[in-house]
Order: structure tokens, then sequence, then C-alpha cells
């Protein structure tokens, strides 16, 4: 008999429903003090003095850029290996991504190949810390400190990740997450700047609210891109059950790997020991011998009932977009291969053991074929 696995789904009961009849009997629906609540309980999570909270992880990205003033002329160092957002918000600035190599390892990027990338024009190194593992942040933290550049960390995917005892979001100059749906923690959608630098908290404040210093006072030309209080009463419960959704995710993953790592062809994570995983996305590597090929794998898994994806099938230089604006098609060669190879099994909080052992069983009668 076939079960149904979604390779995502987020985890909400009745603290949030709670949460947001609270807010909605209270009248104050936009920006007010649960937003403010959420905002200081989410820096306090992560160990910085300031979180900024606004309407998405892109935002959270354009904003904090824009708030650094990078822009035209600017070069940003990051990884193609990422979802598309990371880079584009380099691009929005008019400012140039140019993309370093990743760790086939770790799928993060290699501070190897970040520091070839560096030139005169770099002003930041833009990490992500993919599928919810840090980079390694000794080696890039150096980097950035030699050559006088900001570290920035996409922190979308990485929520109570940690590197050395120390949170992501806490691990650079500034960072940003990401609370769609699908993510560890989530607000529908909705976003998060970290930083203990107060004015690029308060410059992050002034752009997300049109510029506006007080009330129709407006300093800056800015947006609106500020958080509901809808969305910060979910974010505070999700927040407070976050560790218990990664020891979940963390407790599945080691399943998955005790089991697959006995078959052939198929390369489960790599933890880096410095790291702590918190498994936004549990990634393995379909290898050139193993039985399937990585799509048809997918085809096999999807045809049982079990959801796949591909985090990420083109690396972000070979995009058409990209490719319009020149960039070559041959760099970064380990990105090239981990797009061909990757593939995204379900980790998330609502598995049952059942489907569990079912996604197992599944991928070792793919094996045998
Ligand atoms: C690495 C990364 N950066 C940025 C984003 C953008 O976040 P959002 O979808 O909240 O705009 C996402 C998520 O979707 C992401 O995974």
């Amino acid at each position: 008999m076939n079960l149904k696995v979604p390779i995502a789904k987020p985890l909400t009961d009745e603290e949030e429903l709670e949460a947001l009849k609270k807010v909605l009997e209270s009248g104050i629906l936009a920006h007010g003090p649960e937003v403010e609540a959420f905002e200081k309980e989410f820096a306090e999570y992560v160990g910085v003095e300031h979180a900024v909270a606004v309407m998405n992880g892109t935002s959270a990205l354009d904003l904090l850029l824009k708030a650094y003033k990078i822009g035209p002329g600017d070069e940003v160092v990051t990884t193609p290996l990422t979802f598309i957002a990371t880079a584009n918000a380099i691009l929005l600035q008019g400012a140039k991504p140019v993309f370093a190599d990743i760790d086939p390892r770790t799928f993060n990027i290699d501070p190897a190949s970040v520091a070839d990338a560096i030139t005169q024009r770099t002003k930041a190194i833009l990490v992500v810390h993919l599928y919810g593992q840090p980079a390694d942040m000794r080696a890039l933290k150096e980097i950035a400190q030699d050559h006088k550049l900001l570290l920035l960390e996409d922190a979308a995917q990485a929520h109570g990740a940690e590197f050395e005892g120390r949170k992501a979001g806490a691990l650079g100059d500034a960072a940003i997450f990401s609370f769609y749906a699908t993510k560890n923690m989530t607000t529908g959608e909705g976003g998060m700047v970290t930083t203990n630098d107060r004015l690029v908290a308060e410059r992050v404040k002034l752009l997300r609210d049109h510029g506006q210093a007080e009330k129709y006072f407006h300093v800056e030309l800015g947006y609106n891109l500020r958080m509901t209080s809808l969305q910060a009463a979910i974010g505070r419960v999700q927040l407070r059950k976050l560790d218990y959704f990664n020891e979940l995710r963390r407790r599945n993953a080691r399943t998955l790997t005790e089991n697959l790592s006995k078959l052939h062809g198929l390369t489960p994570p790599y933890e880096d020991p410095r790291a702590k995983h918190v498994y936004h996305q549990y990634v393995v590597r379909v290898e050139d011998d193993f039985p399937l090929p990585r799509d048809r794998l997918r085809e096999f898994l999807g045809s049982k009932g079990v959801g796949t994806a591909v985090h990420y099938p083109i690396p972000v230089f070979q995009q058409p977009l990209y490719q319009k604006l020149g960039y070559p098609q041959d760099i970064c060669p380990n990105a090239v291969e981990a797009s061909r190879k990757v593939l995204s099994l379900p980790v998330h909080p609502a598995l049952t053991p059942e489907q569990l052992r079912y996604v197992i069983q599944s991928i070792e009668e793919a094996a045998r074929s």
C-alpha cells in the first residue's frame, strides 16, 4: 500500500490559533507590540542585539544590502547553489554577484574559492547556510577580516543552527532569515534581519517603513515591507517550538543516514563536526553508480507517493537571467555537479515513524532495481 509522504509540511496547532485570535481581538493587525515582542525574542534566541522583522526573506536581503549601501560598482561574493533570491538581492542593488564554488561535501561555499573571487571591488561575502548547516564561518571570517569585507549570512534555511557553539544569525556582521511556510519555523511569509550593529538595524527599520523617522516625517526613500502582527503572533509561538522541531528533524535525519549509508551509490549528508545541522533539507547525493539516475529515482519515489525535491537543479549563473547577463556556463564545477546529483528527501517534523520507515523502504527498493 502506498503512503503519501509530503516533502514539507508546516506544523501548527491550537497555540498558533489562540495567538492569532488574541491579535484579531486586540484590533492591532498591522505593525504593533506583537511584532516588537517577536523581534526581541528572536534577537535573544539568536544571541544578537537587534532583530528587525520584515515581510519575507527576500525583502530582508534587499533591505540589508541597502542598509550597507551596496550598489553599482560593488561586487558581492556568494554561492551559486542557493535559492535565486540570494543572488538577485545583489543584482537588485545594481551590484554584481560573483560566484565562488562550493565544498562538495557540505554543499556550502568553499572559503578557498571565496578568497580567489575577491577583487578590488568586493564589498561583502554573502554566505548561505545551505540546507540548515552553517558554512565554515571560521575560515570565512578570517578572509573577511583580511580583506576588510562585510560578512553577511543568508540564514533563511538555518534557524537554530550553530557553528562552534554560536547560532546562525550571530556569526557575521548581519544576517537574514525567512519564515516561509516550509522553513524550520514559519509565519506563512516573513523575514528577519539580525545584527549587533545598531545603525544597520535602524536603517533597516527606516527602509521597511517609508523612511519614516517619526509619524509622517520621512528622511529616506523607503518601502512598506513591515511584518504584520498576525505574522508575528504565529512567529512567537513557532519560535518557542523551534528547538523541538529541530530535534525532530535531526532525529529523522539520523534514522535516514543510519539506513541509507548502507546503500551503494547514495551519499548521505556530511555533518561538519563544528556545526549543528538543523536539516532544513535532508539532501543525499545520488552518485553515478546508483542503479537509477537522480531524476529516475525521483520519479520512482513519486510513484510510491514519496515527495522529493531538487535544491537546486540549476546553479544560479546558469539561470537564463544570468546567462543574459553574460555569466559563463562553465564556472564552479562542484556546484554544477551537485545540481545534477542532489536529492532532498522528507525530514520535516510532521513525519510519522511509519512514514519515515516507508521512505527508507522505498529507497531500498529503488536500490535493488
Ligand atoms: C537561501 C534562501 N535565501 C532567501 C530566501 C528568500 O526568502 P523568502 O522566500 O522568505 O522571500 C529563501 C527562501 O525561500 C532561501 O531559501
